[in-house]
């Protein structure tokens, strides 16, 4: 079991949870994710490791509530535990000296770009966070992330904070070929991720996406979450999550993303059911 210290609420859907676990926070590395079981009766879901103390002997997730596993673990609160987390799963992201670094991140996938970002500056580099939210009510981390790159632009659907529009059109407006980025990393919604991608494919700057299949166990056993990549089949738990975007099948990885639609809605409906929020009659 392990035990929540601090629960935070960043927006009505996205929590943060500092959660006891030693021997994670001592190893994990940015780019890397944990697999979570929220109550012994859960299913297991993927997070990215946020952050990690030695010192504290914790780890930081930041999990958005869109169905029935998230929501389960967002009601979760301080003092209590989680059943179970395994990790740290996947290799690092490729983290190296490249001069000038884009990072771009779209909803919950900013807080899965902080560790990233802050590493980039780590190594040297002048690193730009490109990031975008619905409106000014779902930005989340804006502290944390200017403590971490050397520019942060928003953009917002609405225009209610920075740039009006997606974090494409952003990266459009932003682009200066002269003074341009050498690298880029993109983590988000799947179809901004291609979208970026193909924007950065034009520019010429490599590009690693880091992607979100599907898992299940997390450890190459089961087949889950199969990525092509250059047109060769890859394992995003054991060989990613990180890969180059420019080769990444985009459309079936959404495709494989939608297969479990149907039982999803089902599982929700019965989870909101047992707690009193869709009318139902239990
Ligand atoms: P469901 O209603 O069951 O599913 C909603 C949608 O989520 C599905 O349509 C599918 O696209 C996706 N999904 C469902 N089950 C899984 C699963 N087992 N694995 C992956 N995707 C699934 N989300 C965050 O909020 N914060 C994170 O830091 C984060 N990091 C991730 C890191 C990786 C490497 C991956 C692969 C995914 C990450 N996700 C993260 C996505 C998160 O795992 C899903 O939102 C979650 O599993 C949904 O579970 P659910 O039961 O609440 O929703
Ligand atoms: Fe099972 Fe990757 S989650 S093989
Ligand atoms: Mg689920």
């Amino acid at each position: 079991m392990n035990k929540i210290v601090t629960r935070r609420s960043l927006t009505p859907e996205i929590t943060l949870f500092e959660v006891e676990a030693p021997r994670i926070a001592r190893r994990w590395k940015p780019g890397q994710f944990l697999i979570v079981r929220p109550t012994p009766e859960s299913e297991r879901i993927p997070l990215t490791i946020v952050d990690g103390s030695a010192e504290r002997g914790t780890i930081t997730m930041v999990v958005q509530a869109i169905g029935k596993t998230t929501k389960v673990l967002a009601m979760l609160g301080e003092e209590e535990s989680i059943s179970d987390l395994v990790g740290p799963l996947g290799e690092p992201a490729t983290i190296h000296h490249a001069g000038r670094v884009l990072t771009v991140g779209g909803g919950v996938g900013v807080a899965e770009l902080l560790p990233v970002a802050r590493a980039f500056r780590q190594a040297g580099n002048h690193v730009t966070a490109i990031c975008g939210a619905r409106s000014v009510k779902h930005i989340i981390l804006d502290e944390e992330l200017h403590s971490a790159a050397d520019e942060v632009l928003w953009s917002t659907d609405d225009g209610s904070n920075g740039f009006r529009g997606n974090v494409v059109d952003l990266m459009r407006t932003w682009y200066d070929e002269e003074n341009g980025p050498k690298l880029a990393h993109v983590i988000g919604p799947i179809p901004m991720m291609r979208a970026a991608a193909g924007l950065t494919q034009e520019w010429g700057v490599p590009t690693f996406a880091s992607l979100n299949p599907v898992m299940i166990d997390g450890t190459g056993m089961c087949g889950g979450c199969r990525v092509t990549v250059g047109g060769r089949v890859r394992f995003a738990c054991v060989e990613g999550p990180e890969f180059d975007a420019h080769q990444v099948d985009f459309d079936e990885l959404a495709h494989r993303n939608r297969a479990y639609g149907e039982f999803e809605r089902r599982a929700l409906d019965g989870h909101e059911c047992r707690i009193g929020l869709n009318g139902c009659a239990v």
